[in-house]
């Protein structure tokens, strides 16, 4: 997939993004949102065979660009009607900049639109989740992209330090989505 809008480009990785995205995967700083604080410590190997198990499904990997320069990923899967999505800016020069906002509005367009995906799952929500601590996250979904926060799951998952981490879940309708995300706020 290939999704361009201004500066923001979101297309789907190849193997030529195997390292890049390793490096980020391998990297606790980046990791950390999703609560792997040593990063994953994933082979590149690994992460070339993701990449290529990805060639000709619905479910994507995709690269984040920004002016031209590889910023970030996102990837998303999907079961009953629902997609559900994830995504990380892990260039933090260019986190806080409303780059999240936009990306998340376009991408959620993309699957709640795109023809191929909903001929074969047609896209009733989209549902995601993030931890508990990531008070930036959590503003952009209920306050700027209006999603509902519909679970917390308290203390689910012990992360690599063996702390126990909390996640908040969020879901919007395509009908939510569409009423409250219009073309003027991206
Ligand atoms: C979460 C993420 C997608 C948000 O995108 P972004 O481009 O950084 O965010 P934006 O600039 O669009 O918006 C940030 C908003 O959060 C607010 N904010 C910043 N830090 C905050 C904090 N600690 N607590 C609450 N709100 C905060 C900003 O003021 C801004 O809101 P405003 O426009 O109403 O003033 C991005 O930062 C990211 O990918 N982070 C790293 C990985 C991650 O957390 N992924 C999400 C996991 S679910």
């Amino acid at each position: 997939m290939r999704i361009e809008k201004d500066n923001i480009v979101i297309r789907s990785a190849t193997i030529d993004d195997a390292e890049q995205l390793n490096r980020w995967w391998n990297d606790g700083n980046v990791m950390e949102h999703a609560s792997f604080p040593n990063g994953l410590g994933e082979p590149l190997e690994d992460t070339i065979e993701n990449i290529k198990s990805r060639e000709g499904k619905l479910n994507q990997l995709c690269i984040i660009e920004i002016d031209g320069k590889p910023v970030g990923e996102l990837s998303y899967g999907f079961k009953d009607n629902t997609a559900y999505p994830g995504w990380k800016i892990c260039d933090v020069n260019y986190q806080n900049k409303g780059y999240g906002t936009k990306i998340i509005r376009i991408l959620f367009e993309y699957l709640f639109t795109d023809e191929v995906i909903n001929s074969k799952v047609p896209v009733e929500r989209i549902v995601w989740d993030t931890m508990l601590e990531n008070r930036r996250a959590q503003h952009v979904y209920e306050r700027k992209i209006g999603a509902r926060k519909i679970k917390i799951q308290e203390n689910s998952w012990k992360d690599q330090l063996g702390n126990l981490r909390s996640f908040v879940e969020y879901e919007i309708t395509r009908e939510e989505f569409f009423n409250k995300n219009t073309s003027i706020d991206s």
